[in-house]
């Protein structure tokens, strides 16, 4: 059986989800994964439960990752205590600036769920998202084959 990739991501307003869009389509062009593709409002603990590797995808706002991206971990972290243990992650963000605040704000979160970050983080400016779709395309390659591998 293949194993499942859940993307999660928020977008304020359409980068975000172009990266988002970008990644899932290189991920299901590998028909080495199934993937789940969720916002993350929507996003809920059986998504989490039902995959075996994550991507986590938000525009960097005041500092940090998005509202709907920290409620969804919010929403999540007690019930998941235990039991996803060792999963392994990738995080993407786009931002005005380095996104360094987005991105150590989940590396953060994801420690306390005793996940492991086996990609290095995308970070992308808002003004050069479609020039670097591209990048994208390889985090979704890569996160797929790597679990359908076993790399991870
Ligand atoms: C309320 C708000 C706060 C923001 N704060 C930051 C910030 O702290 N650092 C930064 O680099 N960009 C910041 N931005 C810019 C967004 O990260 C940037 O516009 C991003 O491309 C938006 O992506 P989206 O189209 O997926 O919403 C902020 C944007 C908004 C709306």
């Amino acid at each position: 059986m293949r194993p499942t990739l859940l993307v999660v991501h928020h977008s304020h307003g359409w980068r975000t989800t172009r990266m988002a869009e970008a990644i899932i389509s290189a991920a299901v062009g590998t028909e080495a994964v199934s993937v789940i593709a969720r916002r993350a409002a929507d996003a809920t603990l059986d998504d989490l439960s039902a995959a075996d590797g994550y991507l986590f995808g938000t525009p960097e706002t005041f500092g940090s990752l998005s509202g709907m991206l920290k409620d969804f971990f919010e929403r999540t972290y007690y019930p998941a205590q235990g039991l996803l243990l060792g999963r392994p992650f990738g995080i993407f963000v786009c931002a005005g600036n380095d996104g360094s605040g987005a991105v150590a704000a989940i590396q953060r979160i994801a420690r306390g769920y005793c996940w492991r970050e086996v990609q290095a983080p995308l970070v992308i400016p808002s003004s050069a998202v479609e020039l670097r779709l591209a990048e994208c395309e390889e985090l979704g390659t890569t996160m797929a084959l790597g679990l359908a591998m076993g790399v991870f």
